[in-house]
């Protein structure tokens, strides 16, 4: 029962109560339980895996363990969704199977059924993914392939896999799109040992030809993971670029695990890197997003979506969570920018259709913030504020969900950084939960931010969306009360809105 029911309740009107309150799907109400993000209804997942759109729905596999909330018999859940937001789960796609698990890697749609694996005249859904098996030497990862005839919902493991295989441990997460000019499949596949990314060509997804191979470069103090390609447009503009992003675990400048990207150029058999300002940076600056691919089969106008595992290999195992385990990030749309500060990555979260009520922050309502006891706000919201090009030395918001805990995010203009301090926010799961992420602040670009809190993470896109910022936080209720503050003490000049967001799990008309 919500605690609105409850009140209801004992004032004996519970049929206004049923009435009034929205239909949750069952299952999505414990604390922590993401709202505005994709988690499964019970047990682990990590890795989002097979981003794809295929006949007007957007399908999400994902890392999952069918048996428990731990790593292990991994396997490729499934959830599909009309709007990259309302997901609905459905049963386990690709199973672990005789020894073999089943990693990370990508869904395509096989339009002209070049693998012969569709049905004639019919295209189909296509997965690549690493099989993971133990050998007595340590473990072997090949590369291997799956169909699918109807839209995603059975799958068929390819009869002669695996389609690639170099005898290695370590050889894993396979990004497979489609490339219109060349006309054939292009893998990009890992040597996470090596920190290289190796790219391959196939005419028919089965046989593979290697190309080139992209690294060491850029930060390679951990494993290379989940590598993908993107080509990317300009945000204001015509011109495109080519992005590589690639998961580094351990050892990402923030801790555990962190994705850093490369802009450059890719003639259809090789990556290279620009020696360009900017065109080295991370995807996301906080602990909590890893992993992140784009979505296969999109229209061709339309800018790729980005979408990470909201985790950290450092302490994922131990979120205070249950039934389940691990949630994804937003969908975000990848573009980029170039101004006098150089090249950066922008990445802009798709949440407007949760949008409800809003109310707007400025003048008045601003300094009312800054007073007294705040502002009211219940997890899912979002809240946009706009610093300008103030100069006032640290600023930012405090989000306290009692007088011990709180999150603060802030611009600190003197020391050039824009940052997320958790270390008061709530449970402390591990030593390396506690503590600031941090992110250069660019010369030139406004101070804007925006953050969706929901009731277990806070997502930051700061400075035209140059910044992307990924936390967790279980702070002990979900009752905010939102404090601006600018020291040294001054007038601040500061308009913003907050929003509150629907949940993703409440049955709307258009949720699923
Ligand atoms: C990254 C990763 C991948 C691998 C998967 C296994 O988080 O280690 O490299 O395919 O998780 O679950």
């Amino acid at each position: 029962m919500t605690e609105r029911c409850l009140i209801a309740a004992l004032y004996g009107s519970l049929a206004l109560c049923a009435l009034r309150a929205p239909a949750q799907a069952p299952g999505y109400d414990q604390p922590y339980r993401p709202q505005v993000h994709f988690s499964p209804r019970q047990h682990w997942t990590n890795d989002p895996n097979g981003l794809v759109y295929f006949d007007h729905e957007y399908h999400l596999f994902f890392q999952y363990n069918p048996f428990g909330d731990e790593w292990g018999h991994m396997s490729w859940g499934h959830a599909v969704s009309p709007d990259l937001l309302h997901w609905r789960e459905l049963p386990v796609a690709i199973p672990e199977e005789n020894g073999v698990m089943i990693f990370t890697g990508s869904v395509v749609v096989d339009h002209a059924n070049t693998s012969g694996l569709c049905s004639e005249g019919q295209s189909c859904l296509i997965a690549i993914y690493t099989g993971a098996s133990k050998t007595p030497e340590g473990g072997r990862q090949t590369q291997n392939i799956a169909y699918s005839r109807d839209d995603g919902r059975t799958w068929t493991k390819y009869e002669k896999n695996p389609v690639l295989d170099l005898q290695l441990a370590d050889f894993r997460d396979p990004s497979v799109q489609w490339d219109a000019d060349a006309r054939r499949w292009v893998m990009a596949v890992s040597l996470p040992k090596e920190h290289r990314v190796s790219f391959y060509a196939s005419p028919d997804l089965k046989q593979w030809r290697h190309l080139s191979d992209f690294g060491p470069e850029g930060d390679t103090a951990g494993d290379w993971e989940c590598p993908d390609l993107l080509r990317v447009p300009a945000w204001q503009g015509h011109e495109s670029l080519w992005a590589l992003k690639v998961g580094l675990n351990p050892g990402a400048p923030q801790g555990g695990s962190g994705e850093q990207y490369f802009l450059g150029s890719f003639d259809g058999a090789r990556f290279v890197a620009s020696k360009d300002r900017g065109s080295h940076g991370w995807t996301n600056y906080g602990k909590d997003d890893y992993c992140a691919i784009s979505f296969n089969g999109l229209p061709a106008d339309q800018p790729p979506v980005l979408m990470g595992w909201m985790s950290n290999w450092q302490y994922a195992a131990k979120l205070p969570t249950s039934p389940w385990r691990g949630q994804m990030s937003l969908p975000r749309r990848v573009s980029f920018l170039r101004d006098g500060a150089g090249l950066a990555l922008r990445q802009e979260p798709v949440i407007d259709p949760l949008h409800e009520q809003s109310s707007a922050l400025s003048g008045t309502a601003a300094s009312a913030l800054l007073a007294g006891n705040g502002l009211a706000a219940v997890a899912p919201y979002e809240l946009d504020l706009d610093f300008g090009h103030t100069s006032e030395e640290v600023f930012g918001i405090r989000l306290y969900s009692d007088a011990q805990h709180w999150t603060e995010v802030g611009f600190d203009t003197k020391h050039r950084e824009f940052y997320i301090d958790r270390s008061n926010s709530g449970i402390r799961i591990s030593p390396d939960f506690p503590g600031r992420t941090v992110a250069p602040l660019a010369e030139g670009r406004p101070y804007d931010l925006r953050l969706i809190v929901d009731r277990s993470s806070i997502e930051a896109y700061a400075q035209e969306d140059t910044i992307a910022m990924t936390d967790l936080i279980f702070p002990p209720s979900t009752n905010d009360r939102i404090r601006l503050f600018v020291s040294p003490a001054q007038p601040a000049k500061i308009s913003g809105r907050l929003w509150k967001l629907k949940s993703i799990w409440e049955k709307g008309p258009s949720a699923h």
